[in-house]
């Protein structure tokens, strides 16, 4: 079957297409083509909502033909049409579900929203069969928006063990990028910035300064809590009052480069030793059979590395999956694959007719809770 997924949640329009082979599962991409509108927001430090609805109305379209043309497919070919229904901006979804609403009525196509982070989760069966997770499962979610431990006892069947009681991992990288004049988005630069200062610290022949900027160390949030609870919002205070402390010391001059580095390093050491030391303590305690990470922050080097080496390390008969790179990120491919999963499960359940009339019934819902089938 052939299914066409829209993902408008946020700043990337992207529209996918996918032929999923319903005896082994599998799921093969024909097109995902992705339109960023990072350059137009970057200017402004972050997404501005009413900004990104008017160019996913501008772009939904040529994404759109663009999909067809990649995957060589026509209307006519698509069995079922998905898309983000939510969390994410209300007039970034709209642009989407409507574009949605408006194919599937007009051509009679089954239509289903899907929930944002649940695309996130499968993303990681692009290309493979959705047999490859096995259960139990554990998944970090880790987003601009999202942290959270979610455990699965079967396809579709959350419970979330945990989650951030402020900021989503990602808004810190964010932040902390904005703190130190990095540019939008942030994870990616503070990233770079990190992994940097290691090859950065092999030139510095002054060991006073060396010794100075290796023993920046910033707060583990919650780690003790006792719960899979995180929280990152002390954390990137944390790094506000060092910065401050930095630049009065400093005076006119400002913080260098070097200095930078240091700072992003030790703040995604602080930020990932949490998620890392979480994780594994929900794998400890609920002996998943499969970990995946899921998110954009799944992007994050030191993050897969460090995660995969511990797991591979402290639990070697447990599966770890990460997202390809191209799937971490905000993309429409990942839409259709959790789609598959679910229109497998309502086949099964004989809840097909369902999808005949949500072209009606769908609505764009910014804070969408995930839920089971
Ligand atoms: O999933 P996503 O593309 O959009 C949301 O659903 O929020 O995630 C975007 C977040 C941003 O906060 C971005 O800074 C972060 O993912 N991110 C990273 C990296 N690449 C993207 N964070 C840390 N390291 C990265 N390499
Ligand atoms: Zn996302």
């Amino acid at each position: 079957m052939k299914i066409l997924a829209i993902e408008t949640s946020c700043d990337e329009t992207s529209v996918a297409i996918l032929d999923c082979d319903e005896v082994i599962n599998e799921i093969k991409l024909l097109a995902n083509i992705v339109s960023s509108q990072i350059e137009i927001h970057a200017k402004w430090g972050g997404v501005v909502p009413n900004l990104a609805a008017r160019e996913h109305l501008k772009n939904i379209t040529p994404v759109l033909d663009e999909a067809l043309l990649t995957s060589n497919a026509t209307l006519d070919d698509i069995d079922l049409i998905a898309v983000t229904q939510g969390p994410g901006l209300i007039p970034a979804l709209l642009i989407g579900t409507n574009a949605a609403k408006t194919l599937a009525y007009t051509r009679q196509i089954p239509l289903m929203g899907i929930h944002h982070v649940e695309g996130h989760l499968y993303a990681n069966v692009i290309g493979h069969s959705v047999d490859e997770i096995t259960f139990p499962m554990l998944a970090l979610t880790v987003s601009g928006g999202h942290t959270q431990l979610i455990l699965m006892k079967d396809h579709l069947d959350y419970e979330i063990i945990g989650q951030t009681q402020d900021d989503a991992v990602g808004e810190a990288f964010d932040k902390v990028a904005k703190m130190l004049g990095l540019g939008y988005p942030g994870g990616p630069i503070v990233s770079k910035f990190a992994n940097d200062f290691e090859s950065a610290k092999e030139k510095i022949s002054d060991q006073k300064l060396l010794a100075k900027l290796e023993s920046i160390e910033f707060p583990r949030p919650m780690l003790a809590s006792g719960d899979f609870n995180f929280s990152f919002s002390g954390l990137k205070t944390s790094v506000l009052y060092f910065i401050e402390e930095l630049q009065k010391k400093k005076g006119v001059e400002k913080i260098s480069e070097l200095e930078k580095m240091a700072i992003c390093k030790a703040f995604q050491t602080a930020a990932i030793d949490v998620l890392v030391k979480k994780t594994k303590k929900a794998t400890e305690e609920l002996s998943p059979e499969t970990v995946v990470l899921a998110g954009g922050v799944s992007a994050n080097s030191h993050l897969q590395k460090t995660l995969g080496d511990e797991i591979a390390k402290e639990f070697p008969d447990i599966k770890f999956l990460k997202p390809s790179l191209e799937f971490c990120g905000d993309n429409a491919a990942m839409i259709g694959a959790a789609a598959f999963v679910r229109y497998r499960k309502m086949k099964k359940l004989d809840l097909l007719n369902q999808l005949e009339t949500t072209w009606r019934d769908l609505e764009a819902d910014s804070n969408l809770k995930i839920e089971k089938l």
